[in-house]
Formats: C-alpha cells, structure tokens, sequence
C-alpha cells in the first residue's frame, strides 16, 4: 500500500471548544514543550510487535507508521460561546490552571472559536451569542466550508481533520432527508429540521475532503448521505462517541463474562457529573442520544440469540445524573448480578472515580492522527479499525458493530500492519511447537 508521507503541516479543527477540546490542545502543547506526557494515547506510546516473538521488533507505533508530528498540529474551533482555549479551560476546571494552563497562556488566548453552525433546538441547555447567520442552513454549511479553506490557507496547511468535541444533540433518526445528497441539500434549503448542526459540520468537511470523526453520539457521519459521500469522494469517516469511562470498562468486563461462559442477569450503570456536559445531558432529548449509544454495546458482544441461558434475560439500566459539585470528575457506578455454575448469583461492584476529559483527551489525539493517516493511506469511508476508540462504533451495511475493547485492539493494530505490509499477528504461535521438536 502506498501511503503519502506526512509532509508539511496538518491542521486540527474541533467542533467545540469545551472540556474534552480544551484539556486535548492544552495536553499536546504541553507534552510539545516537554512538561508533561501523553499518557492514554496510543500514537505517542504504545509498541507495536511485528514478525515473530523471537525476531523481538517492536517499534513505537509513531515510528513504524508515518504519522504527523506533534510540532506540525495546528488547531482551530468553533463554538457558539465566545471564550478563547484559555478561558474555557479554566471554566471547565479539568487542568490545573498554574502547572498546565499558565505557562501555555498566550498560546491558548490565541485560539479563539469561530463562530458556529449553532441552533438551540438540537442543545436546548446551551446559549450561544458566536453563531453564524445565514438564510438557511446550506448557507450555513458554506460558511463552514469557507472556514476549512481560509484556515487551510492562512496557516499554510498541507491537510486539515474534523473532530466533533461538541455537545450532545437532542435525539435524531435517519429520515428522508439523510438518505441522498440530492434530498440532503434540498433539505438544508428548506431549513428541515431533521438537518442539526452537526450535520452541517460533517456535509461541509466531506465537501472539502476532508476526514471526519465523531466524538459525540449524534447521527452526524452516521447516515446514508454521508457514508455514500464519504465514498465518492475518497474521505475517512468515523463515529459514535468516545469509548472512555463506564463504557469502556463495559466492553472490557463484558468479554470476559462471556469468555468465561458466566452469565448477566442484571448491569445497573449510574453517573454523577457536574460539568457542562453533564449539564446538557440533564435535558432528556440529549440524554436519549447518549443513553441508547450506551445501550447497545451488551447485546452485541454477549450475543443472546446464541446463549440464552446466560444472556437471555440481561436488565441493563444507565442513568445520568448532573451534580454540579463534581465538576469535570465524574464518578461511575456499576452493579453487575453475575450467575456461575449451577446458577449460583454473584455480585461485582465498580466505582470508577474518573476523569471525563483526562480520559478523552489522548483519544482526540490518536484519532486526529490515525484519520489523517487512513486518509494518507488512500482508504475512505467508515473507518471500522477505530472501532476502538468509539462506543457505539459505526460499521458498513451488513456487518455488525465489534464492541469487544480486546478484539478492536486487535483490528487497530493489525489494520496497521496490513498497511505496512507485516504479517498479521495471529497469537497461534506454532513456531513455539516447531522449536519445540527440534
Ligand atoms: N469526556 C468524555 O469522556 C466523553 C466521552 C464520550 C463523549 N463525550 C462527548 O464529547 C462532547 C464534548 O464533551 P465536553 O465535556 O467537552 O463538553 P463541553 O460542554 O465542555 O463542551 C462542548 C462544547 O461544544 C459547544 N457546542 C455545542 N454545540 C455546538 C455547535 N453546534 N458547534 C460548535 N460548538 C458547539 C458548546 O458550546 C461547548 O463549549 C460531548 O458531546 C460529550 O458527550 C465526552
């Protein structure tokens, strides 16, 4: 596989400019300037074992595949509200404003968002005054194109990749306007409101070839429309909502249930967080996207058409609470009712007092990365090999989405050596055997 080297400087552009955005380009600046490392992100630390155990080769992921540099990011944002990465990221109170956030002051104050693609309908918690104004939502969309091109030119870019670190829109399904571009656009001329905002980010990015990943659950990439473009134009896609916290520990805890052939009677998943997130998440349309992409992922890895006696008949509950003293340090409940031999019923409990943005941060980062690789790289459409870094993955028609943190990690990893033409790494390890009889 040919893959274009990472010439030249890539340009990152969030969609917000909120806790998870703030503490990512506060995080890289950081680690660019040696004071702090980028610990959870797997382009900057993780090894990857190539050939065969006793060949020992295992490069840094960064150095076995081109990836751009931390030095050549350059960012940009939009959000509704007007503060600069400074302010923001002092009122999301996720870094530590005298280590992490005073000594990188003039470079944060100089990211100020541009103005959004903001309607209050799709985010009902949130005021903007930085919005943008147009007849109708195409207009909207080609402000937004005209965005990517000036920043691509103003900064002298050699790519650019969208990231969506933007609120949770209220809950949408794919309807007739999702399903051509032709009925995509007559439904922006229209100001449709099956069109949110996000959409709008997403159409424009597509427009401009350029990559896109979702870091929220909103429909968004995740649609007809935007898959066939995706397509035809040769551009990486990628979605739903960053794997971090309870969820992921769900997709690592589930597994190993199911490995081990114990069964679920029962999942009761409850949150307490106080950020802004938290905030628009209170609001019960937003919270219907969220819960149903925390939903899904039991099913699909325990499988209960195929073991009814364990799976059958899981109760699985997710709750949300906005609780405004816990800030940006959320805490997350699990009450797992196992059953073992004979039916016998067992209890785990998980407390995991996390950090939402800290968290989600390195993931922001690999995915910018990888998306700018894949698009390098020549592949296009959805991005199944960074299954990994979503909860609610998105997968091609007729497939199904792998939720197995274990398995992904795999894909990931494996997805990496196919592009660089290593062997596959399969775990079988014959030639242990075949030394064996030597
Ligand atoms: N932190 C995590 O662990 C985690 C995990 C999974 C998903 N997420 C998702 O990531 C997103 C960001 O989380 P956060 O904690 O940074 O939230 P946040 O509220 O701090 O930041 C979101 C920002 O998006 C802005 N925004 C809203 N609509 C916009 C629009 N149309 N265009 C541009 N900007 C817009 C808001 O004004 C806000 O500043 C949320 O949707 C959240 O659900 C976070």
């Amino acid at each position: 596989m040919e893959i274009a080297p990472a010439n030249g400087k890539l340009g990152v552009m969030l969609v917000g400019l909120g806790a998870v955005s703030t503490t990512f380009v506060a995080g890289v600046e950081n680690v660019r300037r040696g004071r702090a490392k980028p610990i959870g992100s797997l382009t900057q630390m993780a090894t990857i074992r190539l050939g065969k155990r006793t060949e020992k080769r295992a490069p840094k992921i960064k150095e076995f595949v081109p990836l751009a540099e931390l030095n050549d990011l350059i960012f940009a944002a939009w959000d509704p509200i007007p503060d600069d990465a400074y302010t923001a990221a002092v009122k999301a109170g996720v870094l530590d404003q005298h280590e992490h956030l005073d000594p990188i002051k003039p470079f944060l104050q100089s990211l100020k968002p541009l103005p959004a693609a903001f309607d209050q309908y799709y985010v009902k918690r949130l005021q903007g005054t930085n919005v943008k104004r147009g007849k109708n939502k195409r207009e909207l969309a080609e402000q937004l194109r005209e965005d990517m091109r000036n920043f691509k030119k103003s900064e002298g870019l050699d790519r650019l990749v969208v990231v969506w670190c933007a609120s949770t829109e209220v809950f949408l399904t794919p309807g007739p306007a999702h399903q051509s571009l032709e009925a995509f656009e007559k439904a922006m001329d229209q100001n449709d409101q099956s069109i949110a905002p996000s959409m709008l980010y997403a159409y424009a990015a597509l427009m401009e070839n350029v990559p896109f990943g979702n870091g929220a659950p909103n429909l968004t990439v995740d649609l007809p429309v935007m898959e066939r473009l995706a397509d035809e134009r040769r551009v990486p896609i990628g979605g739903k909502d960053f794997k971090t916290g309870q969820t992921m520990m769900k997709s690592v805890l589930a597994p190993a249930f199911k490995a081990r052939m114990l069964g679920l009677a029962g999942w009761y998943s409850t949150n307490i967080l106080g950020n802004r997130d938290g905030e628009v998440l209170d609001d019960p349309e937003s919270f219907k996207t969220k819960e149903e992409s925390k939903l899904g992922l039991l099913e699909a890895i325990l499988q209960p058409e195929l073991y009814p006696d364990l799976y059958g008949k899981v109760y699985h509950k997710v709750r949300i609470n906005y609780y405004p003293p816990r800030g940006d340090n959320k805490e997350g409940w699990d009450n797992i009712d196992i059953f073992g031999w004979l039916g016998y019923p067992m209890q785990i409990k998980v407390d995991f007092l996390c950090r939402d943005s800290i968290l989600a941060a390195p993931l922001v980062l690999d995915l910018a990365l990888f998306f700018d690789l894949a698009a390098r790289a020549g592949l296009s459409g959805i991005q199944e090999w960074l299954s990994f870094y979503f909860k609610s993955p998105q997968f091609a028609a007729g497939l199904y989405a792998e939720h197995d943190l274990f398995i992904q990690h795999t894909k990931l990893k494996n997805t990496l050596r196919w592009m660089m033409g290593e062997e596959q790494i399969t775990h079988l390890g014959v030639e242990y055997y075949e030394y064996a009889d030597r």
